[in-house]
């Protein structure tokens, strides 16, 4: 089964939107520079900056016809209303963000987005044409009690509890033990959770939509090793947190073949 590699830039809370143009103007820069076959590699390369960038970004790539695309770190789970600080995904929609990141570790972590929340989160995306990044992954407490692929699995089935036919997604497993830490997964760790994590789908939401979607790894993603962790066939693609600030360094990522 082919799958587009998608390598996803996570700037976290980095850069105000002036800072964010002149990233993504260099990126689309290095990444045509040094590739000319860039274009015809068919991997999709995914910047997803803070809320306040989206308009700015959306500007430039639509305008320089840019070969990248973006979205959202967090959405609500509602759509409108009395939600001060909220941001619905109808808005991220209106953006034209293709993606947007659902449970990422830090969220889960710093603001209590419990599974509840999350598969709320991820049915709010998706009821807005958005494809939600839905991050999995656990901590080495979880690693070391429940094994590798425990806590990722059973977040994955928590978050997909009301998902039904044949939904875009794209799943990202981040063990959070590698989060920051310089500390990647091995490719056969990370190959070991994204086999499990579709063979769930496949239980969960049938073969079809098992092939189709696609798994990123993230934690500690960087030039050096992508391209081992890419040759696993269940991974297929990236989330790089750190790395992504640097633009030499996110490009050669994203030419990780
Ligand atoms: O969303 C990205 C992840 O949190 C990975 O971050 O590449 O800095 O380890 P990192």
């Amino acid at each position: 089964v082919k799958r587009v590699p998608l390598i996803a830039g996570n700037w976290k809370m980095n850069f105000d939107h002036e800072q964010a143009i002149a990233f993504v103007q260099k990126l689309a820069w290095t990444l045509k520079d040094a590739n000319h076959d860039y274009d015809e590699k068919g991997s999709e390369v995914a910047v997803f900056p803070p809320f306040t960038d989206l308009r700015p970004v959306q500007n430039l790539i639509w305008s320089d016809k840019l070969e990248l695309v973006y979205g959202a770190q967090d959405l609500s789970e509602h759509d409108s209303g009395a939600y001060t600080g909220e941001i619905s995904g109808q808005f991220l929609s209106a953006l034209h963000c293709t993606y947007v990141l659902v449970g990422h570790s830090e969220r889960r972590t710093m603001h209590n987005e419990t599974d509840e929340i999350l598969a709320r989160k991820v049915a709010a995306a998706l009821r807005h044409g958005l494809v939600p990044v839905l991050c999995v992954g656990e901590t080495a407490d979880d690693l070391e009690q429940h094994g590798p692929s425990a806590v990722p699995v059973a977040q994955l089935r928590a978050a997909l509890a009301d998902v039904t036919g044949t939904p875009d997604l794209v799943i990202a497993y981040e063990p959070v033990w590698a989060i920051g830490s310089g500390l990647a997964a091995t490719p056969e760790q990370a190959e070991q959770v994204a086999s499990a994590l579709r063979s769930t789908l496949a239980e969960l939401l049938g073969q079809e939509v098992a092939d189709a979607t696609r798994i990123l790894y993230g934690g500690s993603v960087k030039s050096s090793n992508i391209a081992s962790l890419m040759r696993e066939p269940n991974i297929d693609g990236a989330l790089v947190g750190g790395a992504s600030l640097d633009v030499t360094e996110f490009a050669s990522i994203a030419r990780f073949q």
